[in-house]
């Protein structure tokens, strides 16, 4: 559903100053000032938009307030911008009326802004497609190009518009853009030259100088340092928040997109630079010798580097700046100019050339944004001008009395327009047109524009006037002339009343403009209605090597001399402004009056006195009073009806019939007095804001009243539910609860049943136990003792049964006694006594023979370390079978030992000793069983590169082997090779084989190592011998076994000398020169590596870890 909204919704203050109540200026600023307050920078009068600026970004101009405001009617929501935007190019569009848009404003009231804002809605609705797209880039790119060299800094404004612009857009007749013409009015071209305190030039030569390459700069014969130019102001040079190189980058960007050729960009920046370089040129007198003085060029560095860049002959350029050519007729007279003549004629040629510049800009721009196609255009012209101008001190000048006649015509057409609009609408609705009364500044327009005896026609008239003409002329004129207008007012006019006026000097006139007095000095009136360039000038441009130069002066062709004088700038400017005002006045006008709320250009600062004086020169209060004049509020019958319906029985809900007999009744209803309203043919008027408010007062009380009517069903429809809600659940819950309660009762007597039930059946169970109980018992009674009975008998006959078998047995057992006593006694008789031992011998003999023809076929084999044996047959020949064993065993040992060599004997021998001194005490020992003791390990006497070594080493090598030699200061270890002899054992380099250590054995008392795997040992020297000075040794290797066995047995074997000490410890001394270190071994997980590792842990400790086997 399409949500109906109103400007009459959410007001802040009230959205249409025309609704403003009581109406005063006070109210009227306080409206502005509550709105601004909260950042409703928009308010109506009428269909005019005031536009306060507020000097920071609001979230107000995003592609969805775009979308929000597409397509609406004007007074449906809040003020804004893009509503007007979007009715002027919606009866553009849709009713075919072209449209102006009218932006005025005082400098730095957003005008520029406003215009560009509009330009951009407009871009955004309007139709797409690719040639459309690129119109609107190129109309939204020309203004980059115009305000670079058409905007500057002043004080009032960072980026204010020294020009003013009118732009046609033109559209086709779907409302999608063709094309633009621009026209441009009076740049403020003095700036050129001079520029007032705290102000700067045109942008674009600080956009140059800041963002253009090294290269370009070279080019243009230009430095980046500001202060080398006399025409750029320095106090001013950079702006905060305004970024010159990047500036530069866009405005070259949108040179190209607006279509600009690089031989183009380069010509303007060429002239810029010229501009730049004639500021830099300065003048000496030079004497002649008439007595006068005639300029001379100071230094032509500058005159000739400018010359080159616009091929100029610089001697001519140079005369141009001395002499002057006056030409009448027939006759040429050449006048030397003086310094001061010469410095006039530099910031002619310099303001003429930049101001030329600009015009051309703007004939290019138009060029390429010229519509395509001849078809019927429609148009919407935007305007945006300077505002009218007034100096507080009273330094208005030309330039001000140009811009304030501008604005008064513009006041002139807005009245015009505005109450044409007013006055069509009451015809259009058909009602009775009353006279508004208004102040009407025709009068005031007359005063300047007159073709007689206006002020622009007067000061045209003195500068055609031969003989001596000054500003004080022209203000003499002006005294006799306008003395008795009654807007006019001067000392010295006829009219003595101003003779003691002190605020009115001399030399200044004032002009009662329709936005209050304003002070004119008259000092440069003549000469810049003049604007004169010495024809010289223009001739030497013209001469120029440069196409863009010589385009810009074409009155410089000799070959086109035109003896008359030039137009003056008041009659240019006049005519511009009478074209203007007719092409707006084709139009249908849209206004923005944009306001300024402080001079600090600072956001959320709302300065009563300036707004307040805005307000009034730009006639807002009476813009207001004419528009309140007739009716202050219409609104078309069908949506006042809907707005209003409430407020009548008849009319609401629903009115059935047409919309306008709706209204009639409801305001009948309401009993609005009938001269309060009119009804025309589809709006209905209202003549007082009082009537309004009333409709909208009993409407928000209605609305009231029907919210309260709404709240009441609504509670009432909810209380009703809950109740059924609530009555239906406690049905439900009771429902449920009975069915529970009976289940329970149910439970309760199914369980008691069951309980009667299982006793009963239990007691009758029991009963009928007892019973087969006593019935089993009386059985198994009978049994008892039926068996007792047969126990009884069945024992009584197995003791008869023993009795009788004791008796047979007694019986048989005398028999047998009595057979063999009586066999016994028969075979003595035939047997020797001693046969007995003899069989015993004989048998014993014959068991032992076997003993051993058994032995003898299963003896295990030769091997000693073969521990088979056989079984023993016979536990009587227990001792003689271990005994057997053990001497076989002997005896294979012994021939075993039989086959060994000398080598070997000793070779076992060393392992026995090993086995005696480690076993059973170093962890390292199984390991080293199985490996041969190999002794020379490095085959020292065979390797050629040990051939010094040995050669050094006298006796016989018993061991050579690669040990590391641990350093007590970091416990890392240093591999030498360790020799040794019977005598001694020496410690030599690896590499060099160089020797570093050769002890005596006798020096060594003892060798300590650890019970664990590693083969850290430490060699310890007798103290007080020669060797232990450097103190003792502790070294590591992997056949420390094999090391100690030779140390021990060469001790052994040596009847000079002590048995050597071997020490096993997990913790020993070591004797490193002076100190004594304690070598302590841990053990450590297999994790932290598997290898063993030395580390000092402190000055007197080294501790080993041994990683534990796995
Ligand atoms: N609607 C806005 N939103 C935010 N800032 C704004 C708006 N309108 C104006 N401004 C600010 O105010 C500054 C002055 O605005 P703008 O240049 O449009 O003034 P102007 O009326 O064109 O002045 P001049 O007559 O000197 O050219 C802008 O540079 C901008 O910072
Ligand atoms: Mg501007």
């Amino acid at each position: 559903m399409e949500v109906k909204t109103s400007l009459l919704d959410n007001m802040i203050g009230v959205g249409d100053m025309v609704l403003l109540e009581p109406l005063s200026e006070d109210s009227f600023l306080g409206n502005l000032k509550k709105r601004f307050d909260h950042s409703e920078i928009y308010t109506y009068i009428g269909s005019v938009v005031i536009s306060m600026n507020p000097y920071r970004s609001l979230p107000i101009y995003t592609p969805e307030k775009v979308e929000e405001y597409r397509n609406r009617n004007f007074y449906e929501l809040s003020p804004h911008i893009y509503a007007l935007a979007d009715e002027a190019y919606r009866s553009l569009r849709d009713q075919d009326k072209d449209q102006c848009i009218l932006i005025t404003g005082e400098s730095g009231a957003g005008k520029t802004e406003a215009s560009k804002l509009v330009m951009s809605y407009v871009a955004a609705v309007c139709g797409k497609g690719h040639e459309v797209n690129k119109v609107k880039e190129q109309l939204l790119q020309s203004n980059p190009v115009l305000e670079a060299f058409g905007n500057a800094k002043t004080v009032r404004n960072d980026n204010s518009s020294r020009f003013g612009k009118y732009m046609d857009i033109e559209f086709d007749f779907k409302g999608d853009p063709l094309g633009g013409v621009i026209s441009n009015y009076l740049l403020e071209k003095s700036r050129v030259v001079k520029q007032p305190r705290g102000e700067r030039n045109f942008h674009v030569f600080y956009q140059l100088l800041s963002g253009a390459s090294d290269d370009t700069l070279r080019k243009l014969k230009l430095d980046r340092d500001f202060s080398k130019y006399n025409y750029l102001s320095l106090d001013s040079a950079a702006v905060s928040g305004l970024d010159d190189a990047a500036n530069f980058r866009t405005v070259r960007n949108a040179m190209q997109i607006v279509g600009f050729m690089e031989d183009e960009v380069q010509s303007v920046l060429e002239l810029v630079a010229a501009v730049l370089k004639l500021g830099n040129i300065e003048f000496k007198p030079e004497s002649r010798c008439n007595g006068t003085d005639e300029s001379r060029v100071k230094d032509k560095n500058d005159l000739k580097e400018m010359c080159e860049l616009l091929g100029i002959e610089q001697s001519v350029l140079e005369r141009a700046f001395s002499y002057r050519t006056v030409e009448a007729k027939m006759e040429k007279v050449s006048t030397t100019l003086n310094v001061a003549q010469a410095y006039y004629a530099r910031d002619a040629l310099a303001k003429n050339l930049y101001s030329r510049l600009f015009s051309w800009l703007v004939t290019r721009i138009n060029e390429s944004i010229q519509a395509q196609t001849k078809a019927r255009h429609k148009v919407m012209g935007v305007l945006d001008i300077y505002g009218f101008e007034i100096f507080e001190n009273g330094d208005n000048s030309f330039e001000q009395f140009i811009i304030n006649y501008c604005n008064e015509k513009l006041q002139q057409i807005f009245i015009e327009l505005t109450l044409r609009e007013e006055q069509e609408e009451y015809i259009r609705e058909g009602i009775e047109w009353t006279n508004i009364e208004y102040f009407n500044n025709a009068i005031i327009c007359d005063l300047i524009e007159n073709n007689q005896n206006g002020i622009l026609a007067m000061l045209d008239e003195e500068c055609l006037r031969p003989g001596t003409v000054t500003d004080e002329t022209f203000l003499d004129k002006l005294n006799t002339i306008c003395a008795d207008h009654q807007h006019f007012e001067s000392r010295l006019n006829k009219n003595s009343k101003f003779l003691n006026d002190h605020s009115l000097p001399h030399n200044c006139f004032r002009i009662q403009h329709y936005a209050g007095k304003v002070l004119y000095r008259v000092e440069g009136f003549v000469d810049k209605n003049n604007d004169l360039l010495y024809r010289d000038l223009s001739q030497a441009m013209y001469k120029a090597n440069h196409s863009l130069i010589k385009q810009l002066f074409p009155e410089g062709n000799p070959a086109k001399v035109n003896l008359k004088r030039p137009l003056t700038a008041g009659f240019q400017f006049r005519a511009s402004v009478g074209t203007l005002m007719r092409n707006l006045q084709t139009k249908n006008p849209n206004y923005i009056r944009c306001i300024k709320p402080n001079d600090k250009k600072a956001s959320h600062i709302f300065t009563d006195s300036l707004v307040r004086h805005q307000v009034r020169y730009l006639g807002l209060m009476e813009n207001v009073r004419v528009r309140r004049a007739g009716y202050a509020f219409r609104q078309p019958y069908e949506p006042c009806l809907e707005r209003y319906k409430m407020l009548c029985k008849r009319t609401w809900p629903h009115w059935k019939g047409p919309a306008r007999e709706g209204v009639e009744v409801l305001m009948a209803d309401l009993q609005i007095p009938t001269e309060e309203i009119s009804y025309g043919r589809s709006k209905i008027f209202i003549r007082n804001p009082r009537t309004l408010f009333f409709l909208e007062e009993k409407r928000k009380q209605c609305l009231q009243d029907l919210a309260t009517l709404i709240q009441k069903i609504y509670r009432g429809w909810k209380c009703r539910t809950h109740f059924l809600l609530m009555k239906k659940s406690q049905i439900v819950v009771a429902a449920w609860y009975r069915r529970y309660a009976q289940q329970k009762k149910y439970r309760n007597i199914k369980s008691a049943t069951t309980m009667v039930q299982s006793y009963t059946r239990g007691w009758q169970a029991r009963k009928l136990l007892r019973e087969l109980k006593h019935q089993k018992r009386c059985e198994e009674a009978v049994t008892t003792i039926a068996a007792f009975w047969h126990g009884t008998q069945a024992r009584r006959e197995l003791r008869r049964l023993k009795e009788e078998a004791r008796r047979k047995h007694a019986v048989a057992l005398i028999w047998a006694y009595w057979q063999g006593l009586k066999v016994r006694r028969e075979y003595r008789k035939f047997f020797r006594a001693n046969a007995g031992k003899k069989i015993y011998d004989f048998t014993i003999q014959r068991i032992i023979q076997k003993y051993f023809l058994g032995l003898k076929s299963s003896m295990p084999s030769m091997s000693p370390i073969d521990r088979k044996w056989p079984a023993r047959p016979y536990g009587f020949l227990d001792g003689v079978h271990t005994e057997l064993r053990k001497i076989f065993h002997h005896w294979r040992c012994k021939k075993y030992r039989d086959q060994f060599t000398e080598e070997k004997k000793a070779v076992y021998e060393e392992k026995l000793e090993a086995s005696e001194i480690f076993k059973d005490k170093k962890a390292l020992y199984p390991s080293s069983v199985s490996q041969p003791f190999k002794g020379d390990y490095l085959e020292i006497s065979k390797n050629p590169k040990y051939q010094k070594l040995n050669s050094a080493v006298d006796e016989k090598v018993l061991l050579a082997d690669v040990v590391n030699k641990i350093n007590r200061a970091n416990g890392k270890g240093t591999p030498r090779i360790f020799l040794l002899t019977k005598k001694n054992f020496v410690l030599a380099d690896q590499k060099t084989g160089q020797v570093k250590a050769s002890i005596p054995l006798p020096d060594v008392t003892s060798v300590s190592v650890s019970t664990q795997k590693d083969g850290f040992f430490a060699l310890k020297l007798k103290e007080g011998s020669a060797s232990a000075v450097k103190g003792d040794f502790l070294l590591s290797s992997e056949h420390l076994i094999e090391i100690i066995t030779k140390l021990h047995r060469i001790g052994a074997t040596a009847a000079d000398r002590e048995k050597l000490k071997v020490d096993i410890s997990d913790e020993f001394l070591v004797q490193f020169k002076q100190d004594k270190v304690c070598v302590k071994f841990i053990q450590s997980s297999p994790k932290n590596g598997n290898s063993v590792s030395c580390k000092r842990k402190n000055n007197r400790l080294l501790e080993v870890s041994v990683p534990t086997s796995p």
